[in-house]
């Protein structure tokens, strides 16, 4: 068994990315600054270092815990609508967080990273779906982040010798099968969790941000892939770091619309979606799906909640069982 450090890892990837590893059985160390994350994603019998990634006198407490087989780097501003307000921020945070975090990583002898990339990257795509020949052209500050991120970690394999994993990942959505975890974000802004707290009547109407793209119902198409396949992909992908590092687009290979969404969580919840409709929002492609083709034949990656109604179903019942997300949620079963 390993033994792993996971940035982030009381947030949302990160924290289904935790019981994934240790399902399997792996020692599991969280560094989390608790800004977006939340104490009671961690799971019991994982240690929390509590602190900034880029604060190197934290950085020396969680590699204390070490020595680890690899680093699993989600600590990162993710918002496209955010970057557009504050470029630079996100520019510098996202870089500076990496950095810091590579860095310590070599430091410390050990030779492998997983960074959370991020379908923003691609910009605007050529065509659909979206491989990883396609050029990179960010339309908004956070793409740009984990492209400038993403070469940061090539110079860091040839000069340290660092192996990395760069998964760029379309939507993740739902929670956990098993109840243990899900997804709270504060603010939240994803379509999903809005859809459904619009659903159970916990939230004004969902504001439908352009009903005029490029597509078949007029809104915008992302492809949204289960957060436990998102996590399972982490774990594959370690064994390709003995030898080599990899990039891949991480989704289902599937878009559905903002309408077609809301009509899930209608099927799911049996009740209506209040929504209004809306300008586009900034920053937002019309079409974002991935081609996970190259993933699955590397690794044998293969999503267990491909179809649209589960992932809908599994965020739900979180959000049912949790009304006020991780707010007075006692620590989690051990994991
Ligand atoms: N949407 C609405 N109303 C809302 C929120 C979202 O209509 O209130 C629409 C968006 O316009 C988009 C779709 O729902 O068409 C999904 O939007 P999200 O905000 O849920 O997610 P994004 O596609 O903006 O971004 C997510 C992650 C990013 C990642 C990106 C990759 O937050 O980190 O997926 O596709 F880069």
């Amino acid at each position: 068994m390993g033994r792993y450090l996971v940035t982030g890892g009381a947030g949302y990837v990160g924290s289904h990315t935790v019981l994934a590893l240790r399902d399997r059985g792996e020692d599991v160390v969280v560094l989390d600054d608790l800004s977006k994350g939340h104490r009671a994603a961690v799971p019991q019998g994982v240690a929390l270092v509590s602190g900034r990634c880029d604060d190197r006198a934290v950085l020396a407490e969680a590699f204390a815990r070490g020595p680890f087989d690899a680093v699993l780097h989600f600590a990162a501003l993710s918002l496209v609508g955010d970057s557009m307000r504050e470029p630079l921020r996100y520019m510098a945070e996202n870089l500076n967080t990496l950095a810091a975090v590579a860095d310590a990583t070599v430091k410390s002898g050990c030779r492998k990273l997983v960074m959370s990339s991020t379908a923003a990257l691609f910009g605007f795509p050529e065509r659909i779906p979206i491989d990883e020949q396609q050029g990179h052209a960010p339309v908004s500050p956070y793409g740009e982040s984990k492209l400038m991120c993403e070469q940061a970690l090539a110079w860091a394999e040839r000069i340290h010798g660092l192996r990395y994993a760069s998964l760029r990942y379309f939507n993740a959505a739902g929670a956990d099968p098993e109840g243990r975890a899900g997804e709270d974000h504060d603010p939240e802004t994803h379509l999903l969790p809005l859809a459904i707290d619009a659903a159970l009547g916990k939230r004004p109407p969902l504001m439908v941000f352009g009903t005029d793209y490029p597509t078949p119902d007029g809104t915008g198409v992302r492809d949204y892939v289960h957060v436990t396949d998102l996590a399972d992909a982490h774990l594959r992908v370690l064994p390709l770091l003995d030898t080599r590092s990899v990039r891949y687009n991480l989704g289902n290979g599937t878009g559905y619309s903002v309408r077609e969404v809301m009509q899930a969580v209608e099927r799911v919840g049996g009740r209506p979606v209040p929504h209004e409709l809306g300008p586009r929002r900034q920053g937002d492609p019309a079409v974002l799906v991935a081609s996970s083709a190259l993933l699955r034949a590397e690794t044998g990656w293969t999503p267990r909640f491909p179809a649209l109604d589960d992932i809908v179903r599994t965020a739900w019942d979180w959000r049912v069982a949790h009304p006020q997300g991780y707010a007075g949620a006692k620590a989690l079963a051990p994991a």
